[in-house]
């Protein structure tokens, strides 16, 4: 837990008075939105968040953001957090289901900031890429995974059946093993009719990663 509290403390220095941030989703945002929220209060700023998720939209109404819409505003910088990092700060992202509109925010803005703790790091990308289904082609996206990956749909806790997103849509969470090259299997995988977008987060969107341990953080910029 340190390792991201540590990490979000590092990138709360980058937000100023009247800043639009992209917000993404899980449960190190959460801490920085909560840390956000302590320095609004106690600096009397004023800060305005496009939220990636439900869960972010109510964390940064909590914390005294104030909720803008795409249309109206353009980020300055994303904040979001990931499940894994490779060497060349590539992403996976998509543990809390919050991959599509993350991605939008992300690309949307005209910084990418990733927060995380020192375990998400990894040499290469080699977790299950979370994709995002449109229910009616479910079979048809679930028979072309097959042939290239073992894809499992992701189970809810809570409520039986499937987790269904912000959106209400459907998950499979495909094992590719280790993932030579991100870019390219994104771009493969939106190729399918159906699939709505993936949570492959190629490190050409991403401009730095901070990264936490118990003690302190660094940020990794983008060679
Ligand atoms: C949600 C995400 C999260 O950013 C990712 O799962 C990391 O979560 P956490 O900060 O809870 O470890 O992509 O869709």
């Amino acid at each position: 837990m340190n390792g991201k509290v540590n990490a979000s403390k590092l990138a709360l220095e980058l937000i100023k008075d009247e800043m639009v941030i992209g917000i993404g989703s899980g449960t190190t945002v959460e801490i920085f939105l909560n840390l956000l929220g302590e320095k609004i209060r106690r600096e009397g700023i004023k800060v305005y968040g496009v939220p990636s998720s439900y869960q972010s939209m109510l964390s940064a109404i909590r914390n005294g953001i104030k909720i803008v819409d795409l249309a109206e505003k353009e980020p300055e910088i994303c904040i979001d957090g990931a499940d894994q990092v490779d060497s060349k700060l590539n992403c996976i992202k998509g543990g809390g289901g919050a991959m599509t509109r993350e991605k939008i925010v992300a690309f949307a803005s005209k910084k990418v900031v990733i927060i995380v703790d020192e375990s998400k790091l990894s040499e290469k990308l080699s977790i299950p890429v979370p994709v995002e289904v449109l229910p009616f082609a479910y079979g048809y996206v679930l028979r072309k995974l097959s042939g290239i990956c073992k894809p499992k749909l992701r189970e809810g806790s809570g409520k039986i059946g499937p987790v269904i997103t912000d959106n209400g849509n459907l998950i499979i969470d495909c094992d590719f093993g280790i993932i030579e090259d991100p870019e390219k299997l994104d771009k493969e995988l939106r190729s399918i009719p159906g699939i709505i977008e993936t949570g492959i987060f190629p490190s050409k969107i991403i401009d730095a990663v901070i990264v936490g341990n118990s003690k302190s953080a660094r940020k990794i910029e983008k060679s």
